[in-house]
């Protein structure tokens, strides 16, 4: 798997120092001195080495967002601030080349998919928000009191931010989780602690030094690097921290739930999924396994929306295997700076070891592999795009995220059972449906328990579009005008006339 790859100089430059915390617009060594290594998982090979954040660390990010949440960020004007998150997708695109390569070297994916959607997505993000900054307006009211006949009052709404908020990310998408936080929370005047995946650290690393340089004053965004249980929990759990906001595993969803009891923040939640994708008879089928393929095979199959189910009408079922067959086995697998990828490595080890157990526990079970089935010998973290078949629904492959390159096809006859099928499960982040069948498909989309259902598409991600998840998929949404909600306190203020 070896590839000579080339990158940016700008890129090598980041890569080449040691990375440190940034705490009240200073970038600092983590009080205890720790570092840690991120590796470039297309080959196991050290990319970088980074301060290590923990407890002490998140306590000093603290203080610097309580400071700053009453210095000249709260005196900007909205529009003042609009133009400065603004400013923050425009220096996105400036840097779009070095993000991308910084996203590919520590996330292994594909450099095409990071220009293509990480590094614009990230940016579009910021543009849509800051448009907001304008518009964050209560209402006026005119209240009825039983109790008060005759009283006159004038009301209205304030809708101010939440406060401090702590943000904990994954590694999948690692620039665009974060533009996914920071921009509705810089948008709504918070101010932030974030905490980047341990996997994954260095695109947000970048992205503060570039909100730095669009004006956001010092303390505003603080990234503190560092591991989960100790710079994560440390986050959850600190009493000065008003709101937090976790992207990741529904299992430590669980946890900053709990970890958030003590000081009752409020809590958002995005978490894992394991989305059925569904294909009529009547369906474009040639796209609907075209659909399938990006569904799953998207960004190494590292997505929490990712069409993992995969239910085929039967008498399509054949034809729609075999085309998803061929393509899992056309995709080119390699270095993601080599222009021909297609698909990259897995980020890590732990996520490597965690896909190729499910692939043995699918072997167990039963399940079959039309394509891939195994791991990629040889240096870096690579498994093949798999295809399983005898699937039933009690499998793990069909009830356990899996969280890489793999998808379950079974075929189905009767519209209810399958519409009980495609619900059959703890989560409800996202669904596909195939057909030309319109009045089924808006049929369908009502019964399907999910935050997002796609039709005649698959993984269509806007910033104007809300995203999250029902049942154990989490709490809140993300993007579009919903996610302003998270940030914001309303206050009803009343006027005695
Ligand atoms: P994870 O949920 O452990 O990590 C996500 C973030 O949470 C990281 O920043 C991590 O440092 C932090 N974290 C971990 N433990 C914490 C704790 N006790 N308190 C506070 N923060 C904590 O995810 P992991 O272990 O990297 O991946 C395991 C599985 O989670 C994946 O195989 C996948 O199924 C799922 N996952 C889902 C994601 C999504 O987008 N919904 C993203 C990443 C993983
Ligand atoms: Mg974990």
């Amino acid at each position: 798997m070896a590839v000579a790859v080339s990158m940016a100089d700008a890129t090598r430059r980041f890569t080449s120092e040691p990375r440190k915390l940034l705490i009240g617009g200073e970038w600092r060594d983590s009080v205890s001195g720790k570092t840690f290594e991120t590796y470039d998982p297309a080959t196991g090979a050290v990319l970088a080495t980074v301060a290590e954040g923990d407890k002490q660390d998140v306590e000093l990010a603290v203080a610097a967002a309580r400071k700053a949440l009453d210095g000249p960020w709260a005196k900007l004007n909205p529009s003042e601030r609009g133009r400065i998150v603004h400013r923050i997708g425009d220096l996105i695109m400036e840097h779009a080349e070095e993000l991308a390569e910084l996203e590919t070297l520590d996330n292994g994916k594909p450099k095409g998919v990071a220009l293509a959607a990480d590094v614009p997505l990230a940016a579009d993000l910021f543009w849509y928000m800051a448009g907001w900054a304008t518009k964050l307006n209560g209402g006026t009211i005119n209240p009825s009191v039983p109790y008060m006949p005759g009283a006159e009052f004038h009301a209205y709404t304030l809708r101010e931010p939440v406060g401090v908020v702590g943000q904990i990310i994954p590694w999948n998408f690692p620039l665009l989780m974060a533009a996914w936080k920071l921009g509705p929370a810089l948008t709504t005047g918070c101010t932030v602690v974030l905490k980047p995946a341990e996997q994954t650290p260095l695109s947000a690393l970048r992205l503060a030094e570039l909100i730095q340089e669009a004006g956001v004053p010092d303390g505003v965004v603080n990234v503190i690097p560092g591991f989960g249980e100790t710079a994560g929990a440390a986050l959850a759990q600190h009493p000065g921290v008003d709101k937090v906001a976790f992207t990741g595993s529904t299992e430590v969803g669980k946890l900053i739930a709990q970890q958030a009891t003590g000081n009752l923040k409020r809590v958002s939640l995005e978490l894992g999924g394991k989305s059925p994708n569904i294909v009529f008879s009547d369906a474009d089928v040639d796209a609907a396994i075209a659909g399938a393929a990006q569904g799953i095979f998207f960004n190494q199959g590292e997505v929490c929306s990712a069409g993992s189910r995969l239910y085929v009408q039967e008498d399509q079922f054949d034809r729609v295997v075999e085309g998803l067959t061929s393509a899992a086995q056309s995709i080119r697998v390699g270095h993601g700076l080599d222009p021909d990828t297609e698909m990259g490595p897995l980020v890590s080890q732990e996520q490597f070891d965690r896909v190729t157990r499910y692939l043995s526990i699918g072997e167990q079970e039963g399940n079959r592999a039309t394509a891939g089935g195994s791991a990629i010998d040889g240096e870096g973290w690579f498994v093949q795009p798999t295809v399983l078949v005898d699937a039933k629904p009690e499998h793990t492959i069909v009830q356990e995220e899996v969280f890489g390159p793999v998808i379950a096809a079974m075929p189905f006859s009767d519209v209810d059972d399958l519409a009980r099928q495609a619900n059959d499960s703890h989560y409800g982040l996202a669904a596909g449906v195939w057909t030309r069948d319109i009045s089924k498909a808006h049929k369908l989309a009502k019964r399907i328990k999910a935050g997002t259902v796609h039709v005649n598409s698959y993984h269509v991600f806007s910033a104007e579009l809300p995203f999250g998840g029902y049942k154990q998929s989490g709490w809140g949404r993300e993007m579009g005008e919903e996610v302003l909600n998270n940030y914001m306190e309303t206050k009803s203020v009343i006027v005695g006339l």
